[in-house]
């Protein structure tokens, strides 16, 4: 049986990610390769519904273990009902945001013990582990000075919302992230334009993850 890949993407707000997860999406399908987007928190029907509990309201809504366990309850629904069963099918899966985005948010900047995650990284996640994660660095004003820019009729605003210095902290946890497992992990900077970001990224794609039709 033929297996997908699993490519994640990560960063802080208006990194860059739903920008780049689709351009991905397009150029996978350009070489002949179907990809699934999906998206954290979120990406079944019951994540979803976890999803609006998260992403909206006041900023103190929830502490930072609450919202552990709500989103590992939604990334456990995502996995089982979208994730492994497009990955069993052969689809490739590209998620917008996945676990690393729980020890950046939860962890570096929540306070939560990163030994706890990586228990319910194990008992959750299992072998679903990304084949590659491309984490999207910027400075944190400039990343939320693009998310003011673009227009949120949803109000899925309540991490955004947060304090400077909680984003610095989220920043240094993904880089941390990045440092300790550079197999998986590449970290592009997103200063510069989209199109040279794209390029980027599909290089590292072709050369990280080669597949016989995915040589354009
Ligand atoms: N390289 C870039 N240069 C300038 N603007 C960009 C770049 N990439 C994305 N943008 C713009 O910045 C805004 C945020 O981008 P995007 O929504 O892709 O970020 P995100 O990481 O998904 O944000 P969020 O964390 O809020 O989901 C969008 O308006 C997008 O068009
Ligand atoms: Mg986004």
């Amino acid at each position: 049986m033929k297996y997908g890949k699993f490519i994640t993407f990560e960063g802080g707000e208006g990194s860059g990610k739903s920008t780049q997860a689709h351009l991905l999406q397009n150029r996978l399908e350009k070489a002949g390769i179907d990809a699934v987007l999906t998206r954290e928190p979120g990406g079944s029907p019951g994540a979803e519904e976890i999803r609006r509990l998260l992403v909206s309201g006041e900023a103190e809504r929830w502490n930072p273990m609450s919202e552990t366990l709500l989103l590992y309850a939604a990334r456990n629904d995502h996995l089982m009902r979208t994730i492994r069963p497009s990955l069993r099918h052969g689809y490739w899966v590209i998620s917008d945001r996945f676990a690393d985005s729980s020890h950046a948010y939860q962890g570096a900047a929540g306070g939560i013990d990163d030994a706890f995650l990586r228990v319910l990284d194990e008992a959750v996640i299992e072998k679903t582990v990304p084949d590659l994660t491309i984490i999207l660095d910027i400075p944190p004003e400039t990343g939320l000075a693009r998310t003011r820019d673009r227009a949120n009729e949803n109000h899925e605003d309540r991490f955004e919302s947060k304090r400077l210095g909680f984003h610095q902290k989220l920043r240094e946890g993904f880089l941390k992230i990045a440092r300790a497992e550079p197999e998986r992990c590449i970290v592009i900077d997103t200063l510069q334009d989209k199109d040279e970001v794209a390029e980027q990224i599909w290089q590292i794609v072709r050369q990280r993850l080669p597949g016989k039709e995915n040589n354009s």
